[in-house]
Order: structure tokens, then C-alpha cells, then sequence
């Protein structure tokens, strides 16, 4: 894998002379053309090309119309409504007994955004360090106002992910191939569309902001929507996606002294750690089944995304609403990269992914060795979904203690 560069192309001195703007587009072609050069694969590239056209250099996402997809999955009926898969049959039971109503969350709680005590996020999070070398003073409360930002820019990725898996979870009703799958996936259906009206009730009603999806998140959502293989929908919904998110949740919940917040992300926690054991449960037989190119081919797109989802989540949104024309966009990603909370998220992000890799065999040595280069290996042997509930996670979280940038 290589690095990619994106201002390769250009000197620094070459850069620095350019107008602002210009720069910015060039950063931002060199970011499609550094994911051309990172994706090694070429089934990988096959299936990722045309979303990352789509996403990253049309921002079709960003556009204002519905996205619109030609699904092509095979789906099925079986007329005999067999019993056909115990795990899924308890997860459905699971499902039923842990449905919640999202009116039922407290909204009456203040969330007062001019209050200098709330709390969405650490206010130390952020390295501000990184700003004010590039000439951007902010004083205490504009601080709190970005970390406030930033909050609501990862909210607003978690309710375009949430929109992504509703689309998703009803994608793979229809394809799984066991009876007790397509009962369990109409529970999974219905909790994602919860997890929409929450996470959209809680930007508009408490935060009265919400940002547009993060063009990588695009290019994911968009190719995946359009495989008509059952299996990669699986990864990379159930797998990527869900356990990805699940992980982002988690350390959110940790972080926030927000109330009201903690306890919308408690209940979506507990329905999201089933959506990724059930992925689990429907990956682990089959891709046993695989030959060996086909086992191969997903091990390495799951790499790739892996390192798409860590490295290239960097909140661009809200550097042009707050910084652009004022700073380089290769600044703001520099702030990204060294600030504590961010760092947080994406290592703690791949703590529930990883496990889950190893669970349902797509991690031969040789992909072994690719993680172990890039860092992510040492997430690799904690529990998977199958092993761990979301009550157990969620009680995990409440003891221990709240994350501060100081103790990171
Ligand atoms: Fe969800
Ligand atoms: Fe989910």
C-alpha cells in the first residue's frame, strides 16, 4: 500500500503561490487520485472505480437530489418458511423483545449550545495548535462552537450511515439466503429506520444543524448498494459499516456529558451490536465456502475500505464552513490527524471491527501482515459480535471513566 501524497504533483513552493481555491481543488483531485493509487486489487478497483467517480469528484451526494441506484441483487423466496438458521432465529427473538420507541427518549432535556458548560464533545479534543500556526486565532467560545461543529458533523455521518443501512438492511431481507435471516433482517429494517428519526430529531431539534454526507461515506454506501452480491452487502454493511459505526458510537458515548445524547446512543448501541453479530452469523459458513481468489478477493476489499474509513474521514464539511479561504484544507487535515478525540475515534473505531475480521475468515496471514503494517492488528483479538452483547458493551462503557484528552 502505498501512501498517497496528494499534492505529490506539486512543490511546496509551487503550492504556496497558487491561490487558495486552486490549492484546495488540486487537494482534493490529489485526494481521488491518491485513492486510485492506494487500491491495489484490480476486482477491488472494478468495484469501487465508478462510486468513487461519483462520490469524490461529482459529489453526487452533495447535490441536493435523491441518489438514485440500480439494484441488481438476486433476491429469493423460500415458499416452505423453513426454520433454517438457530443464531438468527434467537436474534430475531433478541430483536423483538429490545424494540424501543424513539418519542420515548427524554427530549424535554435542555441542550443549551450557549451554555459554556454543555458538553458534546471534550473541549480539549480539538488541536488548536494546528490553527493558529496557520495564522486562525480562535477565542474560548469559539472553540467550544467548532467542538459543538464537529459534534454535529459526526452525528450527521452517523445519520447518513443510519439512512445508508436502512437501504441496506432491506437489500439484504431479500437476498439472504436463510428463512430465519429474512425474519430477523424486518427487525433490523425497523431499527434502522429508528435510528434515522432519532439521530435526525436530535440535529434538528437539539443541535438545529445537519451537515451533508462525507463524500467517502458516499463512495462506501454507493457501492455497496449497487453489488449484486449478496455476501459483499453483507460485509460491507453488516461488517464495515455497522461494526465501524458501533465503534464511533461507543467512544461518543464515552466522551459526552450530554444527556440526552447518552442515552439516545445507549439504545442505538445495544440494536446495532445485533446488526453486526448478525453479519457475522451470515458471513461465517459462507465464506468458508468460497474459493480460495473469491475469499481473497473480499479479505483485500475489506483492507482497502478499512483503510479508506481510518484515513480519509476528515470532516471536510466543517473546514468549509468554518475555515476555507482562511487556511490550506491540508492544514485543517493536519489538525484532523494530531487531535486527541480524532485519534480516539479511529483507533477505537476499528476495536469493534477487527474481531470480527478474524471471526468470519478474512484474516489470512498475509492480510494478517498488511494490518500489523498499518497499526490496526493490535484491535484484532478482543471480542467479536457474537461474543458480546450490546447490554454487556453498553455496561463496559458505564464503568469506565469518561474520556479525557489528558489521560488519552
Ligand atoms: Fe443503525
Ligand atoms: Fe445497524
Amino acid at each position: 500500500m502505498k501512501k498517497a501524497d496528494s499534492t505529490a504533483l506539486f512543490s511546496a513552493r509551487m503550492l504556496e503561490k497558487l491561490p487558495l481555491p486552486v490549492r484546495n481543488s488540486l487537494d482534493r483531485y490529489g485526494e481521488w487520485l491518491g485513492l486510485a493509487r492506494e487500491v491495489e486489487t484490480v476486482a477491488v478497483a472494478k468495484s469501487l472505480a465508478p462510486s468513487s467517480l461519483r462520490g469524490l469528484i461529482l459529489r453526487r451526494g452533495k447535490q441536493g437530489v435523491p441518489t438514485e441506484f440500480q439494484a441488481s441483487h438476486r433476491a429469493s423466496i423460500d415458499w416452505s418458511c423453513p426454520s433454517d438458521q438457530p443464531e438468527m432465529a434467537e436474534l430475531y427473538a433478541r430483536a423483538k423483545r429490545g424494540q424501543w420507541d424513539g418519542d420515548s427518549l427524554p427530549w424535554h432535556t435542555s441542550v443549551d449550545l450557549d451554555d459554556p458548560n454543555l458538553h458534546l464533545l471534550p473541549i480539549d479534543g480539538l488541536d488548536i495548535g494546528v490553527l493558529e500556526r496557520n495564522g486562525v486565532k480562535l477565542n474560548a467560545k469559539e472553540i467550544q462552537k467548532l467542538t459543538q461543529s464537529m459534534a454535529a458533523w459526526m452525528l450527521s455521518q452517523f445519520l447518513h450511515g443510519e439512512q445508508g443501512a436502512l437501504m441496506a438492511a432491506a437489500q439484504v431481507t431479500e437476498c439472504v439466503p436463510f428463512f430465519d435471516g429474512k425474519l430477523y433482517g424486518a427487525t433490523q429494517v425497523v431499527d434502522e429506520g429508528r435510528h434515522v428519526e432519532v439521530f435526525r430529531r436530535y440535529l434538528d431539534e437539539k443541535l438545529e444543524k445537519t451537515y451533508q454526507i462525507n463524500d467517502n461515506l458516499f463512495v462506501i454506501i454507493d457501492a455497496l448498494m449497487r453489488d449484486a452480491r449478496w455476501d459483499m452487502k453483507f460485509l460491507g454493511m453488516q461488517i464495515m459499516v455497522e461494526g465501524l459505526a458501533l465503534g464511533a458510537f461507543s467512544i461518543m458515548y464515552k466522551m459526552t456529558a450530554e444527556p440526552l445524547l447518552k442515552t439516545l446512543l445507549k439504545y442505538v448501541i445495544q440494536d446495532e451490536a445485533r446488526h453486526v453479530h448478525y453479519g457475522v452469523v451470515a458471513l461465517r459458513e459462507h465464506i468458508k465456502e468460497l474459493s480460495e481468489r473469491e475469499r481473497r478477493e473480499r479479505e483485500q476489499w475489506t483492507f482497502e475500505v478499512a483503510l479508506l474509513m481510518r484515513n480519509r474521514f476528515m470532516a471536510y464539511e466543517v473546514y468549509e464552513e468554518w475555515f476555507e479561504g482562511r487556511m490550506p484544507r491540508a492544514a485543517w487535515r493536519e489538525m484532523i490527524e494530531s487531535s486527541p478525540a480524532m485519534r480516539e475515534f479511529r483507533q477505537v473505531m476499528f476495536s469493534r471491527l477487527m474481531p470480527n475480521l478474524r471471526e468470519i475468515g478474512l484474516m489470512s496471514p498475509k492480510v494478517t501482515a498488511d494490518y500489523d503494517r498499518v497499526g490496526l492488528l493490535k484491535y484484532a483479538s478482543g471480542a467479536s459480535a457474537s461474543q458480546l452483547t450490546g447490554e454487556a458493551m453498553v455496561a463496559a462503557l458505564e464503568q469506565s471513566p469518561r474520556w479525557s484528552a489528558s489521560a488519552a
